[in-house]
């Protein structure tokens, strides 16, 4: 879809001062990627940092987020516009369940009207197949992905797909099902083979597939395996060893404990132990790379939010944070047994002109990532959802949700808030070598 000249112009004037000479097509940078030390770099030996916008489509339909707005290559249009050179893409492991039990729901009529009802169901699919005449309604979930996949290879944006639940819904809530191996949704045995399904089709379709995020924000739950690193170490290298066969060329990344804030333990190199009482009782792992066939492809994630509503100094606010896993890139501090790369996978606040520079998180966040030089991934460039399904919220189902914190406005064809990305998405970029 062709953009209203208008609109390009009031857009990079407001972003041509943080943005050197934003490109509207761009080469993906030379894959595999690999890592050594504390950087990645791409196949022709230069460091790549991820720049990226997460887009999500991990929810009840099952496909990316803003379709019924507009076009996939109009979306896709706004990475490199952003400036930003990576997506992360969420996904659902029910995707991959239904895949393998060949159920009759995969078609986007199905998923659209189990999701939203047949009546507003009927409208949404509607638009969906207008603003993409290439589908229609007997598409299946896993070609839409297929499309949305090639559209990001041709406009050379590389892919990152994060398993971000199991039961495809809004993450991340304490016992919502999703959050620890063994929770009433998290089947440790279907997401691995759906690890190694959907490696492997991305692999072989996906051009610019690069990494993989294993699982988004593990979190407390109240039935499920012991919360401890020993059991993160069994599956998390488990469901690597998988990822690892089917893809050999991918990235993997590894999140940390309580909704991904804090994994020091990695590159202290602690013993990850066990929980006393439990079936882990006395059972130690160290997470050593060298032992691993994928020691090569290992990066750490963090995210990072502002629900603290911060006011700290960025000295303060740096120190505290970087004890949470940036060790990982420093090579001169004596506690970092292991060097890895770290990216911080989520991070982002409401695009409402005005919350960038309430608390000090915007302006700490950056230099942060200046002194560090770790890539990033914004939360999120969507305008809007299909639908929200939230378990602790009134009224649980929400159809057609605004999203303020999105890139994008509520129609997906417009940047939300120009002072935002002036001050934060382009200084994030620029705080980049
Ligand atoms: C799904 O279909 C495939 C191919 O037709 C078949 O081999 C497989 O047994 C089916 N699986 C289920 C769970 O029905
Ligand atoms: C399809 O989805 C409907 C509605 O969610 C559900 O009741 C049904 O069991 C599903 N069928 C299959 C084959 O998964
Ligand atoms: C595991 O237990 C040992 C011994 O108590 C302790 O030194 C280490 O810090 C623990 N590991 C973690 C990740 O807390
Ligand atoms: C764990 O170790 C303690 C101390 O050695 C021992 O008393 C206990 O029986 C062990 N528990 C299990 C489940 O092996
Ligand atoms: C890296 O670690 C050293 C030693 O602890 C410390 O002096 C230095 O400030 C750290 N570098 C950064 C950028 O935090
Ligand atoms: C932006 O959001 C913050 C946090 O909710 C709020 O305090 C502020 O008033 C909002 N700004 C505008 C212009 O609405
Ligand atoms: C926030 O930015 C506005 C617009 O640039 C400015 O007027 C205001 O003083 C800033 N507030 C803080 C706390 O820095
Ligand atoms: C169906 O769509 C209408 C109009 O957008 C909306 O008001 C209504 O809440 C939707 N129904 C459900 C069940 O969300
Ligand atoms: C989004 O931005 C575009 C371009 O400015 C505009 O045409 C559209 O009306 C906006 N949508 C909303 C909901 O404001």
């Amino acid at each position: 879809m062709l953009l209203n000249p208008p609109i390009v112009t009031i857009f990079f004037a407001a972003i041509a001062i943080a943005v050197p000479s934003p490109q509207i097509k761009r080469e993906a940078p030379a894959l595999p990627f690999s890592t050594e030390g504390r950087d990645i770099f791409d196949s022709n030996g230069d460091i790549f940092q991820y720049k990226a916008a997460n887009w999500p489509g991990h929810q009840e339909i099952m496909i990316p987020e803003g379709l019924q707005h507009a076009s996939v290559a109009s979306i896709v249009s706004w990475f490199p516009k952003f400036g930003l050179n990576s997506v992360r893409l969420t996904f659902a492991i029910e995707m991959i369940d239904d895949i393998y039990s060949n159920s009759t729901n995969q078609t986007l009529e199905k998923s659209v009207l189990n999701a939203l009802g047949t009546e507003n169901g009927t409208v949404v699919l509607g638009q969906i197949l207008e603003k993409n005449p290439e589908f229609t309604k007997e598409t299946t979930r896993l070609q839409v992905w297929d499309a949305v996949t090639k559209e990001l290879g041709s406009q050379g944006v590389i892919v990152h797909l994060d398993n971000h639940v199991s039961k495809a819904f809004w993450c991340c809530g304490d016992n919502d099902g999703n959050g620890w191996f063994g929770e009433k949704y998290f089947d440790v045995e279907k997401w691995i083979r759906g690890w190694t399904y959907i490696a492997t089709h991305a692999k072989e379709n996906w051009p610019t597939f690069a990494s993989v995020g294993l699982r988004n924000e593990f979190r407390p739950a109240s039935n499920s395996e012991p919360i401890d690193w020993y059991t993160w170490y069994v599956h998390m290298t488990a469901a690597a060893d998988a990822v690892h066969e089917a893809a050999p060329d991918a990235l993997i990344f590894f999140s940390g404990l309580s909704y991904d804030t804090y994994i020091d333990p990695i590159p202290l190199g602690k013993t990850l132990n066990g929980t006393s009482g439990t079936s882990t009782a006395n059972k130690t792992a160290v997470f050593n790379p060298s032992t691993f066939s994928w020691s090569d492809k290992i990066v750490l994630e963090i995210h990072k939010y502002d629900f603290e509503a911060t006011q700290n100094s960025c000295p303060v606010f740096k120190a505290n944070w970087y004890k949470k896993g940036f060790q990982a890139v420093n090579a001169s501090d004596p506690e970092t047994k292991y060097l890895f790369p770290m990216v911080i996978s989520e991070w982002g606040f409401i695009q409402n002109g005005t919350y960038w520079n309430q608390t000090t998180y915007n302006k700490c966040l950056i230099e942060m990532v200046r002194d560090y030089q770790v890539g990033w991934m914004q939360w999120e460039i969507s305008g809007s959802f299909y639908l929200q399904t939230r378990p602790n919220r009134v009224p649980q189902t929400i159809q057609g949700l605004e999203e303020p914190w999105g890139l994008l406005n509520y129609t997906w064809d417009g940047v939300r808030d120009p002072v935002t990305v002036e001050n934060s998405l382009s200084k994030m970029i620029g705080a980049l070598n």
